[in-house]
């Protein structure tokens, strides 16, 4: 058995990309603070292709850390993740870069190995690794994109298998380590009185909206092998949605979890042409990297369905995008209206019916769209949202949740090659056939015309600025927002 146990602790952390974009914004800052909490306590040897040494690697580290939006509250800490730095610069192409990593663990044995680089050079990798049985005892952490359609997942899947044991693989997605995201999962389950009405018969649709109000900031080329249904929707909104519809688990543990959600990802109706709105912002093409005739799309919004007993019939809608009006994540579960009209203004098509609404950052809140009646003689109401404000300043950063879990052998929040596979079925058919990207403005809401008539009457998407800015109390206005639930 190739591959560490789990719950066995890894004696080392093996960076492949240790030098790129990802380490340098999120991966150093993370790793300082698994320093702070004593999570990260092993060497750990940066590898990458870059002619550097360990002396400018460390620098890099200060530097990263210091960038951070939180700084350095812990100078000693921080020296003590310098100190933990080494150093491999190497061809991955090349055995000998793999012969010199194997010397420079010396005395460790059971490594985990984080490849934070692009997922073409995953199998080469992993190839190396297993020529001189560094894969034996160890753990691998790959970060997404996990391939770019269903076929490359599965050979991708099928080089990491050939040299670990699937216990021993971590797919990475980062979002499944944001508090407010593993928050859906505990709000659903840890509440009994949500179940009776988590279905068809209550729920009319749910929304789902990741908005970004920046560009593709340097990254054109990777976007330009990607886009935004393989950059977000098929994995991170893909994820939301399972956590928001699987069923209960049937059992305490993470393994009834994964399986609760592959039955969502294979129940996913592949999506067609008609389900599908492309958008690209204006200025996109003019990114470095990009093609000057780029159809690659920045904005996408999808209908998708989930083919099961409780949710037949209710539609999802995700939409992502760069260059957006706003940067926020949000979901939005809107109820069916009453059956009968026995107050005019609560069935009034122009009146929004109940909703729950998860804002998920870029602060967490939950918050009820319900109606109340107004004071006076006639059965009038107006909205209210009950609002729970849910941050948390212990949060941690997603990496560093996710970086300890799979240094402890805990996978938990990683993903599986069944899910994995099942996602990529889902937009295997979309990803060629397609209409064509819609110019929209940054700033804007993506193609808007096009986008409203894919959510039809199941609209309008949720304006996330009206629980930023409600209408005042006493208004007739059909948001509000009632201060007094506030936690
Ligand atoms: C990444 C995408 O996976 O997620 C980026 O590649 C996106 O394009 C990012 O910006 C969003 O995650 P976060 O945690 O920065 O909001």
């Amino acid at each position: 058995m190739p591959g560490a146990l789990p719950d066995t602790p890894s004696d080392s952390l093996v960076f492949f990309g240790a030098t790129g974009d990802l380490a340098r914004k999120s991966i150093f800052p993370s790793l300082y603070r698994m320093v702070k909490a004593g999570t990260l306590t092993v060497p750990v040897v940066g590898v990458a292709f870059s002619n550097w040494t360990v002396a400018d690697l460390r620098e890099r580290a200060r530097q990263s850390v210091s960038d951070h939006p939180d700084g350095v509250d812990d100078p000693a800490a921080l020296e003590t993740l310098v100190s933990l730095l080494r150093y491999v610069d190497g061809d991955y192409q090349d055995p000998a870069t793999f012969t010199h990593l194997r010397k420079e663990l010396g005395e460790c044995s059971q490594p985990t190995h984080y490849l934070a680089i692009p997922p073409a050079l995953f199998g080469t990798v992993v190839q190396g690794l297993a020529a001189v049985g560094l894969n034996e005892g160890a753990r691998v952490v790959v970060e997404k994109p996990f391939g770019r359609d269903l076929g490359s997942a599965k050979s991708l899947n099928a080089a990491i298998t050939a040299a670990f044991d699937e216990h021993a693989i971590f797919r990475i997605d980062h979002f499944l380590g944001k508090e407010e995201i593993m928050n859906l999962l505990y709000f659903r389950f840890a509440n009994a009185m949500f179940e009776p009405i988590w279905n068809r018969n209550y729920i009319a649709s749910v929304q789902v909206t990741f908005a970004e109000s920046f560009g593709v900031r340097g990254r054109g080329s990777f976007y330009e092998s990607a886009g935004a249904l393989r950059d977000v929707v098929e994995n991170h909104l893909f994820q939301i949605v399972a956590l928001l519809t699987m069923e209960a688990p049937t059992y305490q543990g993470y393994g009834a979890v994964q399986a609760a959600k592959a039955n969502v990802f294979n129940a996913m109706r592949p999506l067609t042409r008609d389900d599908y709105v492309r958008g690209q912002f204006v200025g996109y093409r003019d990114e470095e990297g990009v093609a000057s005739d780029s159809d690659v799309e920045t904005f996408a919004a999808v209908r998708l369905h989930i083919d099961s007993w409780r949710w037949a019939g209710v539609p999802f809608y995700l939409r992502t995008g760069k260059c957006l009006a706003t940067s926020v994540g949000e979901v939005v579960v809107e109820f069916k209206r009453p059956p009968q009209a026995l107050f005019d203004d609560a069935v009034d098509p122009h009146q929004r019916p109940n909703r729950l609404r998860f804002r998920l950052q870029p602060e967490g809140a939950i918050g009820l769209n319900v109606r109340v009646k107004r004071p006076g003689e006639e059965f009038v109401g107006h909205e209210r949202e009950l609002v729970l404000d849910t941050e948390s300043p212990l949060e941690r950063e997603p990496y560093e949740r996710l970086l300890s879990d799979a240094l402890r052998g805990d996978s938990a929040l990683f993903t599986h090659e069944d899910s994995v596979e099942a996602a990529w079925r889902v937009v295997e058919a979309v990803l060629t056939d397609h209409a064509p990207a819609i110019p929209y403005e940054p700033g804007t809401w993506g193609p808007e015309a096009q986008a409203d008539a894919l959510i039809g009457h199941h609209g309008p998407w949720h304006d996330p600025h009206e629980a930023d800015h409600p209408a005042p109390v006493g208004t007739t206005a059909p948001s509000g927002h009632a201060q007094g639930g506030h936690a």
